[in-house]
This record gives C-alpha cells, structure tokens and sequence, in this order.
C-alpha cells in the first residue's frame, strides 16, 4: 500500500510542535509494517536542507490566480530517516524560514497542495493513500475529486487527521481564484457559514477522518469552534486514533541530549545526575522537587495560567518547590513570567524559545510535569515525560484523559479538572506530598517509565481507517 503523508511539518526537517513528531514518526512505523509510506512537505529555508543530499525529481509550473509559480520537487537521497522524504518548493511563495505566521498563509497552503497535485498528476505517480494533516492540506480531497486538472487522481482514497481543531483555516471566498479551477456547483463543499472553510472540506470530501485521541474525537461533536453539526453529519468516517511516539528517539538510555543516560531500573540515580546540571545551569536547589512545563504560550496549553500558578505555588509552599518554564508564544504572557523571574529568581526558571535539546534535558531532570492545557488534542510531552520518569499532572480533557489516570484510580499521574490556576496549585500540593514519600515516588516512576506508548498500535489503527 502506497501512502503519502501531506503535512506542513515533520521532524526533524521543520518542528513547530506535535504534528512534526507525528508525521516524523507514524510512516516509520507504517513501513516497519510493511507498508510503503513517505512524507510531502514544503521546502522550507532550513539548515536540513543543506546538511542532506537531495535530488530533483520534478520541475514544473502552476497557475495561482494571475501569478505563475515554479514547483520544484526535492527528494532525500539517504532514506536515514526511515521514509522517503519530498520537499516541495515554490520560490518566491513557500521558500521561506518559518512555517507559519506569513500573512500570505492562505496562498501559500493552497499552492502547496495544488503544487503536489500537479506534480503527481503530471508525472502519473498513483498512491492508495494521501492522508492529509491538519487544514492546511485540507482541500487535497475535494482537489482531486472536483478540478479536472487532477482528474488522473480522482478515486485516490484521502484520509484527514484533525491535529488541532482550533485552527480552520477559514477564509473569504474572494480567495477561490487562487484555487485550480473547479466547477462552481460544487463550491458547497469548500463552504462553512459564507467561507471556504479547508478543516470543513477536509471532512465532508475525505475517504475517512480521525482525531488524535478518541478524548478528543467525543469533544469535537460538541465544542470544534461551529463545526459541530458537520461532525454529525459525517460520525460515520469519524475515528479516534490516539499518538504514539517514536520510542527510538525518546529514548533516556541513549538520548544523545542528555547528559546522563539511564533506564528505569536506574531512573532515581539518572534523573539526579540530570537535574543536578540542570539545577546548576539555571540557578536552582535540586534537592527540591522540580516541575517542568514545555509548550507553546498560547490559551489551549492553559499558558495564560501560568504566571498565577508560578507565584501562588511559590508563595503557598513557602518557597518548596522549583518550576522550570520552557517555551514562547504570547508576548504578554513571557512579560508576567520574566517579572517573575526576577521576583522568584531562587525557584523559579525561565527559557524563552524553541530548544529542542533542553527539553530532553528537561523531561529527564523534572520530577513533574505541569499540563494545564484547556484543549489538547492528544498531546505528546505527557507521554515523553513518562517514558523520561517524571509524573505527569494534567488537566483531565482530550487525549491527556486517555492517557495520564490518578494516582487515586490505581495510575500513575495527577489529574485535575477544572483548567484554572487554584485547581493546578491545588494538584501541584497533592504532588509534593506524594513527592515526600520516596517509595511511592520510586513507584511511579518505574510505573511512568513501563508504559508502551509505541506507534505499533496506532499504526494498526491506521490501516483499519485506511481500509475503511
Ligand atoms: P502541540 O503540538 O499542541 O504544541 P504536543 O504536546 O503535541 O503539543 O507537542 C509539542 C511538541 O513540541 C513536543 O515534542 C514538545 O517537546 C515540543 N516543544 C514545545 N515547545 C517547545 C520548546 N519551547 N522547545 C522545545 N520543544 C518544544
Ligand atoms: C496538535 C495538538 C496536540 C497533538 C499534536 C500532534 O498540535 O495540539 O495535542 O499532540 O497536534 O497530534
């Protein structure tokens, strides 16, 4: 079975968050399975690209409104990351540093998909499968059903994982004229409320669709920002499939960005070497318990909450506690906490950006791991931090309820329900009693660290929506 994986990111070529982990690892397991996957992706101006050696395997033009646009398309020579790799590159539109964020987003999302299209169509390259990530590949499926340009696809099977349901990617209809040409009574199927609508269409003309967890999938048919009754509608092809992770990268017994590796019958000893150069580095007592927070600033990951969390933990505990806070996002958000990293310089730490390695160095050294998210869709750094041996405390909602169970239910993590602060400083308190009994401590962490989240069960998932 031949699948290519369309997506805006995928690890290690361009991370924004999660759907690079997904993408970087569930077609290396599909192939591990015998299937035969491989991953589309814009070419972005990445130092990936000039540390890999990669060859042309197709050059080429389309038509976007009145502009006309190069598409070329790169392939990795290596295949050391387990998958073919494509990138696709439009000079001028999507030959950029970043991968989102441009004010021509819209644009450059529908030359992406019409690029891949056309390059397929014109080179007859038929996959069973295009699976589609998130809205930005969203008008794949009705694309290839609709605009005659493609019609060498039509019948392909297009699969949607809904990452995040927040963002629709909705916008006015002027915008069809950057679309390929398709006839318009059939413009229904790109319409939500009066817009085109790409997370929309992406349900009503896929094959199939999931969401990241089934949490998050029984969320959607009630709370997905007005798409409620087209979830209705399609619940037939709805499936919930939660994550896995890549267990060969998050690995704390050979993770090269660790100072000290160690398995779980060494966890204690291995988490304390680790949190004692991280406690050096950032000016902090590690004989205290260390909770971590790694994520985007932003209102789904609860981030909004974390200044009154950090100062009411503080002071609440009399100062018993240390937060380590990785991450960027709100402006107004990383404002209150560098105040407060002057204020609670002694507990409290703060890293403002994207570094890959310190948060390795992070879910190896916390204790535990802070996710007061008020959506999270599945949610990765709960399952990394486990598989690192730190106990994770979340917010009960999505994917993070089908994955962390309390402590008080026989698992081996905190959970809490309401997404505010006093209800956080309420779970980290509970946290510091278990964290003073040292054998329930062990406990956990053994417990945390003997999970299988691998990929080999979501991935037989995928090929049962696949055939669906
Ligand atoms: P989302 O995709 O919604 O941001 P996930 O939990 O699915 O959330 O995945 C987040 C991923 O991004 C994890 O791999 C996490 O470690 C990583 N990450 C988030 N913020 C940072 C940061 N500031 N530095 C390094 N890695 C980060
Ligand atoms: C999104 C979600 C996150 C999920 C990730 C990968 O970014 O916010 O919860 O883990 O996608 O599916």
């Amino acid at each position: 079975m031949k699948i290519f994986h369309l997506s805006m990111e995928c690890y290690p070529v361009a991370k924004v968050g999660g759907l690079a982990d997904v993408v970087g690892a569930l077609p290396k397991y599909q192939n591990k399975m015998g299937l035969d996957a491989s991953v589309i992706m814009p070419w972005y101006n990445k130092p990936f690209f000039y540390n890999h050696d990669f060859e042309i395997v197709f050059d080429g033009f389309i038509h976007q409104s009145f502009h006309m646009y190069q598409v070329q398309v790169f392939k990795e020579k290596s295949n050391i990351l387990g998958f073919d790799l494509y990138l696709v590159k439009i000079p001028g539109l999507l030959d950029r540093e970043n991968v989102y964020g441009y004010w021509d987003e819209s644009q450059q999302f529908i030359a992406f998909q019409h690029g891949v299209l056309h390059w397929l169509s014109a080179m007859q390259v038929r996959p069973d499968i295009l699976h589609c990530h998130d809205y930005h590949t969203g008008l794949v499926p009705f694309m290839i059903e609709n605009c005659y340009e493609f019609s060498f696809l039509k019948g392909v099977k297009t699969i949607g994982t809904i990452h995040n349901g927040e963002y629709q990617g909705s916008m006015d209809w002027q915008m069809s004229s950057f679309l390929p040409h398709f006839e318009g009574i059939r413009s229904g199927l790109l319409d939500w409320s009066g817009r085109i609508n790409p997370m929309a269409a992406m349900i009503k003309s896929c094959n199939a669709f999931n969401a990241v967890s089934g949490g998050y999938l029984e969320e959607l048919f009630y709370s997905f920002q007005g798409l409620e009754p087209l979830m209705n509608q399609e619940r037939k092809k709805a499936f919930g499939i939660i994550n896995g992770i890549d267990t060969e990268v998050w690995d704390p017994q050979t993770d090269d960005m660790l100072k000290f590796n160690y398995n779980k019958d060494y966890a204690e000893e291995g988490k304390w070497e680790n949190k004692k150069v991280i406690c050096a580095e950032y000016g902090l007592n590690p004989n205290l318990p260390l909770f971590g927070f790694i994520g985007r600033f932003a209102g789904e990951k609860g981030a909004d909450l974390l200044p009154d969390i950090v100062e009411k933990s503080i002071q609440e505990t009399n100062g018993s506690l240390n937060i380590m806070i990785l991450g960027s996002g709100n402006q107004n958000i990383e404002n209150q906490l560098k105040e407060l990293q002057y204020k609670f310089n002694v507990n409290f730490a703060l890293d403002l950006g994207y570094k890959e390695y310190l948060s390795h160095q992070i879910y190896a050294s916390a204790d535990f791991l802070l996710m007061p998210s008020r959506v999270e869709p599945c949610g990765l750094n709960q399952m990394y931090s486990m598989r690192y041996g730190t106990v994770p405390i979340v917010r009960y909602t999505g994917g993070l309820r089908d994955t962390v169970q309390d402590i008080s239910t026989g698992g081996s993590g905190l959970n809490f329900t309401n997404a505010g602060a006093d209800d956080t400083v309420f779970a980290i308190k509970r946290a510091l009693h278990i964290y003073s009994q040292k054998d329930l401590m062990k406990g956990l962490i053994y417990n945390n660290m003997s999970f299988d989240f691998s990929w080999e069960k979501s991935a037989k998932n995928y090929l049962e929506m696949y055939n669906y």
